[in-house]
């Protein structure tokens, strides 16, 4: 592997994507991975979904569909490191390692924990609290330091479990010798944040969503039932406040996004407004169904394409985990 930056990140596998989550995390990682001056990992965090549920269909399901979406959304095999968590055991050996130095102190910290005990108060603080939730942000530590990578580019809400990361390194570096690259954060805005079908910020639990691989009737269907208000074909419209306006925006084109805040000023009845949101989607949508399509009829196919990125991920795993365990004593007997 060369010289140049790495740049990790991971996709928890649980649900199926939307378009909020197309506009604001897929397109743009797919875009930064081509970067020629990185490397770039891309992984299915499949061990962080058992934290989440403990369906083993679901589990399942999600991280199929979603190696799928991206994929097919056009992640390029070839650009990036592209691997599910579980096919890198190097990530769980390191996790018990790495849980063996961390202070259960700076883990009572942790946003997710604390939510969670803060839910259950008045009863037993430990209620619902399973060691996974507990040790994830020594798991998140893992699948950083596993790879030596040099940013980790996330939202605002895992800033927390980056800079966890980087103290359990420097802990690691300072008694047992430098091992570990200390990776910085890198926050993405969030631009790609979209309202939903109610108004309300795009998120599935509003149930407001618009899944991206919907056939193309239901996606119609979906985009009649945005809601807006009641002003008259004619009357001028807002596009601060108009969640078709938003969700346009997003995919539109600084021409195309002018157009139609000038047609919101003449007038535009809604309907019209979402038939050009509906054609503007589909338009975008549509190469990446058909690929969608295909990519699921597949599975084997899938499945060497991934083991084709756990092999190259390996490569990379291998030679840090065989430092680690020289560092913290676990080695042959000999001289
Ligand atoms: N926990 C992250 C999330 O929910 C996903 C994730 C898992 C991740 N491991 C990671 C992100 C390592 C960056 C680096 O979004």
């Amino acid at each position: 592997m060369s010289e140049k930056k790495r740049v990790l990140t991971g996709i928890t596998t649980s649900g199926i994507p939307h378009i909020g989550n197309l506009a604001g995390a897929i397109l743009p990682a797919i875009k930064a991975s081509k970067d020629e001056l990185t490397d770039s990992f891309l992984f299915l965090a499949d061990y962080h979904s058992l934290i989440k549920n403990n369906d083993p269909d679901l589990t399942y399901t999600s991280s199929f569909e979603i190696a799928a979406c991206w994929v097919a959304c056009g992640l390029d095999p070839k650009e990036v490191i592209f691997y599910r968590q579980s096919d890198v055991p190097h990530i769980m050996e390191l996790t018990w390692i790495l849980g063996c130095l961390t202070s259960k102190g700076l883990m009572n910290r942790a946003h997710a924990y604390k939510a969670a005990v803060f839910e259950n108060e008045k009863n037993d603080p430990d209620k619902g609290i399973t060691m996974g939730l507990f040790n994830y942000p020594v798991l998140m530590a893992a699948d950083i330091l596993m790879f030596n990578a040099d940013v980790v580019p996330v939202g605002q809400d895992q800033k927390q479990h980056v800079e966890m990361t980087r103290d359990i390194a420097l802990r690691f570096n300072h008694h047992y010798g430098e091992v570990f690259t200390i990776p910085d954060v890198s926050i993405e805005e969030d631009a790609g944040v979209l309202p939903g079908t109610d108004g309300r910020k795009m998120s599935k639990s509003y149930q407001n969503v618009i899944p991206i691989f919907l056939k193309k009737d239901d996606l119609r269907k979906r985009i009649m039932k945005i809601k807006t208000d009641s002003k008259e074909p004619g009357e001028p419209k807002e596009i601060n406040e108009s969640s078709i306006f938003s969700i346009y925006r997003a995919f539109a084109s600084d021409n195309q996004t002018k157009n139609l805040a000038n047609q919101y000023q003449e007038g535009i009845a809604w309907g019209e407004a979402k038939e050009l949101l509906f054609e503007l989607l589909e338009e975008k949508i549509n190469p990446f169904r058909k690929n969608y399509e295909e990519l699921i009829k597949d599975r084997s196919g899938l499945e060497k394409i991934l083991l084709l990125g756990a092999q190259k991920a390996l490569d990379v795993s291998t030679p840090i985990i065989i430092k680690v365990r020289q560092a913290v004593g676990i080695r042959e007997f000999g001289d």
